[in-house]
Parts: C-alpha cells; sequence; structure tokens
C-alpha cells in the first residue's frame, strides 16, 4: 500500500465515537496507511495529510458540534484532499442491518467539504454518561454498546482500497 497520512478526526460526548475512530485508524495502518485517531476540536491544521476520515456522534439528527466546527473552520483544506465521512448513533440494531443514510444536517456538513462517501454505525450509551438527557436514557434502560466493529473495519478497508487505486491512477 501507499503510506499516505490520514487523520481520522471524530465529534464526541461519551466517547463511543472515539472508539470508533481509533478502529478505523487502526485497520487504515494494518492496511499499509499512516493512520491518527484524533479528536476534532483538537485539530487546527489539516495540511500534513493526505486524507480525512470526520466522524461525529448524532445529537437530535445533528453531529456533535466538534464534528460541525471541523468541517466549517478547515473547509478549504478539505476541499482539497479527499474525506469520508461516517455517523454514529442509532441506539438499536438498525445501522447493522441497512445502510442508513446521512441526516439531512450532516448531508449539508458533508457537502461543504464535498465528501466521498458516508456510512452509518451503531452507537454507544454508556451506562453512566455525560448530558442530563443521555443519563436520563440510560435510566430508562437503553444503555448498551450497538457498535459493529467487524462493520467498522470493513469500511476502513474500502477507504484503504480507494485510496491505493488513487495512488496507481
Ligand atoms: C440526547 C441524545 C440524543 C441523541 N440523538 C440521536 C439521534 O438523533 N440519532 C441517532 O441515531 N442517535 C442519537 N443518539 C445516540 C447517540 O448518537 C449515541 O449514543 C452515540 O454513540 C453517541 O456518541 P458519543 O458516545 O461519541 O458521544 C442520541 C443520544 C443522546 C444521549
Amino acid at each position: 500500500m501507499t503510506g499516505k497520512r490520514v487523520l481520522v478526526a471524530y465529534g464526541t460526548q461519551n466517547g463511543g465515537t472515539a472508539g470508533i475512530a481509533e478502529e478505523i485508524a487502526a485497520t487504515l495502518e494494518k492496511d499499509g496507511l499512516a493512520a491518527e485517531p484524533r479528536p476534532a476540536a483538537d485539530v487546527t491544521d489539516v495540511t500534513a495529510y493526505d486524507a480525512v476520515v470526520l466522524g461525529g456522534g448524532l445529537y437530535a439528527g445533528r453531529w456533535h458540534r466538534d464534528a460541525r466546527r471541523f468541517a466549517r473552520r478547515l473547509k478549504s483544506a478539505l476541499l482539497e484532499r479527499p474525506v469520508w465521512c461516517f455517523s454514529s448513533g442509532p441506539l438499536d440494531a438498525t445501522a447493522t442491518q441497512k445502510d442508513i443514510p446521512p441526516t439531512r444536517a450532516v448531508q449539508r456538513d458533508m457537502s461543504r467539504i464535498k465528501a466521498r462517501g458516508h456510512t452509518t454505525f451503531g452507537g454507544r450509551l454508556d451506562p453512566d454518561p455525560q448530558g442530563r438527557l443521555a443519563r436520563s436514557m440510560a435510566k430508562r434502560g437503553m444503555a448498551h454498546d450497538w457498535r459493529d466493529f467487524d462493520q467498522i473495519r470493513a469500511w476502513a478497508h474500502t477507504i484503504a482500497t480507494d485510496l491505493d487505486k488513487q495512488a496507481v491512477i
């Protein structure tokens, strides 16, 4: 493979999306890329990277604000490199069973940076999460980890393959 540098940036409230980003980066590394998972809020410059993966936990149909702000702040540089996006949200098995398109708000964020692709992964609700609403959902018995790591790794492989094809062309 190519050894290209890939940033995997994420916006998270309770860490579930960070875990997905770390798995994506680990998979890309195994595929021969130099991948780095980082909180989106910490990134001020993406020019050192050949490609970017941007993911956000879903809150009321929108990405976590760190992912939204990342897309807005770094728009010009993102337009100059390939970007793939993911959302993490559904607290049930639907994301494993079918392809869930981006929400309208995420579509808008993605079109701003001309993202090449998107997928939705199941989410995770921690038993003791941050946030009043999240805590009340956990108390109602919704705490569970719906992330499917086979699905996450499979999607990361498709990005590695696409980047490899670009190197050949
Ligand atoms: C207050 C609240 C609102 C949520 N809204 C949505 C939503 O609109 N769509 C969705 O698929 N999941 C929704 N979820 C589920 C979260 O996206 C899921 O828990 C995700 O894994 C959170 O990511 P994080 O742990 O990285 O913050 C919501 C969860 C909470 C607590």
